[in-house]
Order: structure tokens, then C-alpha cells, then sequence
């Protein structure tokens, strides 16, 4: 069996002075990857900053006799995205892999978030995986090579109470990856995404009321439960794209987008009224004989 190695190879991990993105990169680098580490340095709600966390996992990696550079950008602006790219191609050379990572939260019932709560939001996680992914494609895409690894949400894709400005946005990072994969496909970039749950100041500052109904108390894992998809996705030895997988109490397992068969009125026979849609809705909703399109056009197509 191979074995997953980043001789070679260099990456950038944004929020990787602590949590997940620390142990990716950890990961990363004791597999030889060249790795840059992101990290604004602030608390939980993405604000404050400093250059703390990122230079201790740099620390980490060189005592452990790898090689890492910090940079401390925010990833929510382009010109944040353009200098973490460039730490990387000045000290490395290229980009091979980037790991969309950072992230910030702010819980609130629907009714009490702020228009600050969700801008915030939106920023590091939207705007964040936008702005640094489309400088690092730029360079993948001269070399021919690229593994993106986009980090969104069971809150964002199934919803999870309390959440409703993270769930947008990590919701949104999936519609990104989508089209990053489409695009990045002919010239060597895949790109997937992964919905974590492991063990964090961000897991832990969610409030229990969030976990109601879960059979044990929230205790997820360590980030390494996380660190071994991710790894697998920025390597060579994976060949999947525009895929999602969940990593949640030990279980990976991949998670799909389908359409079911539906019901069709042919654009050439008169247009449905809601009553016909009433009448039709049990089978509007099956889902037996379901497909996964790969793209909008797949999509298209199923509908003959
Ligand atoms: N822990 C979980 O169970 C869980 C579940 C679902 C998704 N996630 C996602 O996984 C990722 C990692 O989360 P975590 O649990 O390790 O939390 P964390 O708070 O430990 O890590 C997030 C990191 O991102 C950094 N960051 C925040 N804003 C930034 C910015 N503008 N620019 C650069 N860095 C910034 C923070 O300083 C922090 O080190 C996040 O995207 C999070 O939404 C985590």
C-alpha cells in the first residue's frame, strides 16, 4: 500500500496556530511538506490578532526538524490572500496544496444575531477560502498541479440551532468548492471539502442546548481524527474532486448532494399549476433512484 508523503511539496494552512489547522499542518510537515503557517492570532471570534500561535506551531515544526514559515494575514481580504500565497512562493517556490482552514463563530438564536455577527462570519469563512484559494489556483494552475481542501460544516450543509450566521457561510464555501473543482479539474487542481466535528475551543464553545438529542455528551475527538481525511485529500494518492466527506466520531464517510426522479411536465405540454403540484407532491419528494450530478449541467441533462 502507498503511503500518503509530501516530499517536495509545499502548502499553506490558514488558521493553523491551533486547533484542526494545527494538527494538519503538524501533519503535513512530518510528511515532508514545505508548509506555510496562517494565523491571525486572534480569540475565537476572529478578532485581535498577533503572532503568537503561528510562530509556536513554526517552532514545533522546526524542532521536529521540518520547515515552516508563519505569516499572519487575515485570509478576509484579497490583499490578505495575495501575501499568504506570496509567503509561500517566496520561501517555497509554489503552492501545491492549500487547506482552507480558519474560521471564526458567534452563536446566537436566529433572532438576536447582529449584522456584525454575520458579516463577521461571512468574511473569514467566505470571503477567507475566496480570497487566498484564488491567488494559490493562479500559481497551481502555472505548475499543473493543486489539492485544495475546503473545511465547511454539518451545521452548514444538514443546520444546527444557533448558528444561522455560520451556517451561511459555511454553506457558501461548499457552492465555492463546487465550482473551484470544476474549474481546477483540466489543469491538475482537485479540490474537496471536509465536514469536521473534533474537539476545540471552537467545539467547545458551542452551547449544549446545540447538542440536545445527541446520544452522549459532545465529546468529538481529537483533531488528528481530522488531520488523516485532510492529509489524504492534499496528497497524490487522492484522485477524487467536487466531493464532501464527513469526519464525526471516528466515522468518515462521503456526503452527497442528489436529485430525486421527480415528477416532469415536459416544457411543450401546459404549465403546472399549484394544484397539479399538490396532487403530485409524494412523488415531487421521493427520493427512490436518486442521482449525483457533478455539475449544474449533469443536472440539466438527467431531465430528458
Ligand atoms: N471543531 C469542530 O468540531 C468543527 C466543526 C465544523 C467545522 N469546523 C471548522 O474547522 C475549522 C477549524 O476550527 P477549529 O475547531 O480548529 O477552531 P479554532 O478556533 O481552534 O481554529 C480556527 C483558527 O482560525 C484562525 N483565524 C480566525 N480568523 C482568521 C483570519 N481572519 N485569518 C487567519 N486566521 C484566522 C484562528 O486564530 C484559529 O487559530 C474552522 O473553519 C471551523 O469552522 C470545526
Amino acid at each position: 500500500m502507498s503511503e500518503v508523503s509530501f516530499d517536495g511539496r509545499v502548502a499553506i494552512v490558514t488558521g493553523a496556530g491551533g486547533g484542526l489547522g494545527r494538527a494538519h499542518a503538524l501533519e503535513l510537515a512530518r510528511r515532508g511538506a514545505k508548509v506555510v503557517i496562517n494565523d491571525l492570532g486572534g480569540d475565537i471570534s476572529g478578532t485581535n490578532g498577533g503572532t503568537a500561535m503561528a510562530d509556536q506551531v513554526v517552532a514545533e515544526i522546526t524542532a521536529a526538524g521540518g520547515e515552516a514559515v508563519s505569516n499572519y494575514d487575515s485570509v478576509a481580504t484579497p490583499e490578505g490572500g495575495a501575501a499568504i500565497v506570496k509567503t509561500a512562493v517566496d520561501a517555497f517556490g509554489k503552492v501545491d496544496i492549500l487547506v482552507n482552514n480558519a474560521g471564526n463563530i458567534r452563536n446566537a438564536p436566529f433572532t438576536d444575531l447582529t449584522p456584525e455577527a454575520v458579516d463577521a462570519l461571512l468574511a473569514v469563512h467566505v470571503k477567507g477560502a475566496f480570497y487566498v484559494t484564488q491567488p494559490a489556483f493562479e500559481n497551481m494552475r502555472e505548475h499543473g498541479y493543486g489539492r485544495i481542501v475546503f473545511t465547511s460544516s454539518a451545521a452548514g450543509l444538514f443546520g444546527s440551532i444557533q448558528q444561522a450566521n455560520y451556517a451561511a457561510a459555511k454553506g457558501a464555501v461548499f457552492g465555492l468548492a463546487n465550482v473551484v473543482a470544476l474549474e481546477g479539474r483540466p489543469h491538475g487542481i482537485l479540490a474537496n471539502t471536509i465536514l469536521p466535528a473534533a474537539d476545540s475551543r471552537m467545539a467547545a464553545d458551542m452551547n449544549p442546548e446545540q447538542f440536545a438529542g445527541m446520544p452522549t455528551t459532545p465529546a468529538h475527538g481529537e483533531p488528528e481524527m481530522i488531520t488523516a481525511m485532510v492529509a489524504y485529500l492534499a496528497s497524490e494518492l487522492n484522485t477524487s474532486t467536487h466531493e464532501l466527506y464527513s469526519i464525526a466520531r471516528g466515522r468518515y464517510a462521503r456526503v452527497f448532494m442528489g436529485v430525486g426522479q421527480g415528477w416532469h411536465v415536459k416544457v411543450d405540454e401546459p404549465v403546472a399549476t399549484p394544484d397539479d403540484v399538490a396532487a403530485h407532491i409524494d412523488q415531487i419528494r421521493n427520493l427512490d433512484g436518486y442521482a449525483v450530478p457533478g455539475s449544474m449541467i449533469e443536472e440539466f441533462a438527467l431531465v430528458k
